[in-house]
């Protein structure tokens, strides 16, 4: 039997109607606040990831499902969708049509991590950029639809973690006392880490090693080295997000594991995940639009993991709100009642029937499809005109004039 690859999940039909109800209310949320959705191909020049995610980032160095094509290109799936939308923006000039760009995304990434629960090698994102406003009131208000979001699914125990990174002002400054501080724990870290001391020191504050971990214990906090504006730009958030009703932590460790962020960074995390708990993550990434070759726009996003929310989601199955045609006779039978199945279609009833199977193993079916409501027709319903129709939940039946039937079971069902 051939099996899905590790890591890479089917997902099946008594679950979908979870993920329906993510993607409506990320949606609707989203439309709430003026965003408008984008797609981009799941696959893009290796390059591009390799410029904005950076190449010390775990996600680069080995998490990236890359290839050369027919044509000795270097493609990559995508690990993640900042990179592949801002390059849609910049290849379509859509910050010359609007300075202000808000655009929501969803669909399959791929990082080829080790799988466990929360942590797939392909899994679901809904993303969100927002470029063009570079100042605190709009990661507030970023923050704030990801908190609406995550509300909306109904998942509970949520913490936001914020921190801010500073930015090229301030950050080579922190990052040379960080690299001071490191030499020091040298023996302690891992042989990541230890690299890292010289290439890019505050990936090490992202390093889930315990010994790492143990020896950043009281390493220098970013927010002690902070310039007045990433301060200002940093309170400034705080407070708004007070303003706003939104509790959250700061958490003066949280770099993120993408090269790209400034000032801003957050992450909501939920309980019950275990030690995937991150549900979202994002921050402010000024200066990636004009790294990658557009104007200088600033930007912030986040995204959000579908997997790890829809692992918390309770929602039961909805009930089938259509009707069940139970047949039963011979070729002119079915006829009928197939022409009155496409009616209720043509009228926005949702209509199905199963051919040519026994009266009880039709209504067993209708059962256990959660339909609340049968029309059946017979002989003698075709005969008369008629058509009867049973109410699931009493087991009561009624007869009524076929041109009536569409409108009474419509009126059940209300
Ligand atoms: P990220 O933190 O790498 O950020 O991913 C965002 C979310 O995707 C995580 O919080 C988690 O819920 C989910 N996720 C990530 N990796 C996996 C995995 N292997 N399996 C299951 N879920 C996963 C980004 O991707 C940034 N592009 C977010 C962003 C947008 N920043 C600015 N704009």
């Amino acid at each position: 039997m051939i099996k899905s690859i590790k890591g890479m999940n089917d997902i099946l039909p008594d679950d979908v109607h979870k993920w329906h109800s993510v993607e409506d209310k990320a949606r609707y949320i989203f439309e709430l606040y003026g965003f408008s959705e984008i797609r981009t191909p799941l696959l893009e020049q290796t390059e591009l990831f390799a410029r904005t995610i950076g190449e010390d980032t775990d996600i680069v160095g080995k998490e990236m499902y890359t290839f050369v094509d027919k044509n000795d290109t270097s493609v990559t799936l995508r690990p993640e969708a900042t990179a592949s939308v801002l390059r849609a923006v910049i290849e379509h000039s859509l910050l010359n049509q609007d300075s202000i760009q808000k655009l929501y995304s969803m669909g399959p990434m791929f990082r080829y991590e080790r799988p466990q629960k929360g942590r797939y090698r392909q899994f679901h994102q809904i993303n969100v950029e927002r470029l063009g406003e570079a100042g605190p009131l709009c990661d507030a208000e970023t923050i704030a639809m990801a908190y609406d979001l995550v509300d909306a699914i109904g998942l509970k125990n949520i913490t936001l973690e914020v921190n801010s990174l500073g930015c090229q002002k301030c950050r080579p400054v922190f990052r040379k006392q960080l690299k001071e501080f490191l030499q020091e724990k040298r023996d302690m870290l891992c042989k990541d880490c230890s690299r890292r001391i010289e290439t890019n020191p505050l990936r090490v504050f992202d390093c889930k090693e315990t010994a790492c971990q143990e020896a950043i214990k009281d390493a220098p906090r970013i927010e002690d080295h902070l310039c007045g504006a990433c301060r200002r730009h940093f309170n400034d958030l705080l407070q708004t997000l007070d303003a706003l009703g939104i509790p959250f932590h700061k958490a003066p460790r949280l770099v993120r594991g993408l090269d790209y962020y400034v000032r801003t960074t957050f992450e909501i995390k939920a309980e019950g995940l275990g030690t995937q708990n991150a549900v979202a993550g994002g921050g402010r990434y000024d200066g990636l639009v004009k790294a990658l070759g557009g104007p200088d726009a600033p930007g912030v996003g986040f995204a959000f993991g579908m997997e790890r929310a829809i692992m918390l989601m309770k929602e039961a199955r909805p009930v089938n709100k259509g009707c069940f045609v139970v047949i039963q006779g011979g070729r002119e039978i079915y006829r009928s009642a197939m022409v009155l199945i496409s009616d209720m279609r043509s009228s926005g009833l949702q209509a199905q029937a199963v051919f040519e199977k026994s009266m009880k193993s039709q209504m067993k079916r209708a059962d256990k499809l959660g339909y609340l409501v049968c029309a059946i027709i017979g002989e003698t319903e075709v005969a008369k005109d008629m058509v009867t129709i049973r109410d699931m939940r009493t087991s009561s039946q009624v007869q009524v004039k076929r041109a009536l039937a569409i409108n009474k079971i419509k009126e059940m069902l209300a």
